[in-house]
């Protein structure tokens, strides 16, 4: 069933792909025109980088000038899976994909179609395939929301993980997460040894939009407005449409989600809760704040993230 796709994608078209984080858009990693496209077709702004996809660890060798020994060991407890890495790059990757920056992201993605896909089409460039700015896609009803109905997307259902990759800056100590995803800094400490900081979710006076110019944009928002729900306020279902993981409501209007602290189960459908906001003319979204002791989980620090992201 690849077939036509990898015949798109080698005459240098975009093709949109599942992945275990979110629908990614992908074009051939060596082909100027085609990475070109995948920032026309998003809207997206040529300093933010792309993440290369890779299909085996030998790969790496053809985009990262040195790999570390804390590189090979995190590839290898990690990959495939949804850790995003970020090297030193060699002179011939394309400036297109990173915007002026000596790194390259590298990231080999765990979903068997990706893994297909890129094996035989790739490498790809892929960021998630949604209009710049917009809820990643996790669905592939969700790409053809953004780029048509005519788009070219390979449709396997729901992504897994729902949120996008952890991306991990290893050319400089202390390691930093510029984007926590499913792959906590723990695990990642647990593996090299080494501490790991987390930039900080909104832009401060650090280097971070300088070295990773995706985290200064904003993101993740539907036209609905954003917004914690405090802790005194009532649920009025009329309102908007209401994210809960903790508390209960007594309401069993289908506005009112309730996660029962299935934090996976939240990531996976965060992205689409926001588009079904905007299909069903909410103004708001109001969103059950997380503890400290709850951002200890991985995912629910990458939830935060998302979120408060898109509170802007
Ligand atoms: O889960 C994912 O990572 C998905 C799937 C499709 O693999 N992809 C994804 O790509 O989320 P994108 O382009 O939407 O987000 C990539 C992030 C951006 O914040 C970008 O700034 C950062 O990675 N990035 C890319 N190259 C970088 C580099 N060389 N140095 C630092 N950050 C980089
Ligand atoms: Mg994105």
């Amino acid at each position: 069933m690849l077939d036509n796709y990898i015949r798109l994608l080698k005459n240098g078209k975009v093709v949109a792909f599942p992945t275990e984080t979110v629908y990614g858009l992908g074009a051939d990693a060596w082909n100027p025109d085609a990475v070109k496209k995948v920032f026309e077709t998003k809207g997206r702004p040529a300093d933010n980088s792309l993440i290369v996809h890779i299909s085996n660890i030998q790969e790496v060798e053809d985009f990262a000038e040195t790999i570390s020994e804390d590189a090979k060991k995190l590839m290898e407890a990690f990959w495939p899976g949804p850790l995003t890495l970020i090297f030193s790059k060699k002179p011939e990757v394309l400036d297109i994909i990173t915007g002026g920056l000596e790194t390259v992201a590298l990231r080999w993605p765990k979903h068997p179609l990706s893994q297909d896909l890129i094996a035989r089409a790739g490498p790809l460039v892929a960021p998630s395939a949604n209009s710049s700015g917009n809820p990643s896609p996790t669905k592939a009803e969700h790409v053809k929301e953004d780029f048509g109905d005519d788009f070219p997307v390979i449709d396997a259902g729901t992504t897994d993980i729902g949120l996008e990759s952890t991306v991990l800056d290893i050319t400089e100590t202390p390691y930093r997460i510029y984007r926590p995803g499913a792959i906590s800094a723990e695990e990642i400490e647990k593996v090299t040894g080494q501490k790991v900081i987390q930039a900080p979710t909104s832009i401060t006076s650090d280097n971070t939009a300088a070295r990773s110019p995706g985290t200064k944009y904003s993101h993740y928002s539907p036209k609905a407005i954003v917004q914690w729900l405090s802790e005194e306020a009532s649920i009025q279902p009329q309102k908007g449409l209401y994210l809960l993981h903790n508390r209960s409501s007594g309401s069993s209007s289908k506005n009112v989600v309730q996660y029962n602290g299935n934090y996976k189960k939240m990531g996976r459908e965060l992205y689409d809760r926001f588009r079904q906001a905007d299909h069903l003319g909410f103004a708001a979204v109001f969103v059950e704040p997380f503890t400290d002791k709850q951002q200890k989980q991985s995912i629910v620090q990458a939830l935060q993230n998302r979120i408060t992201k898109a509170i802007g």
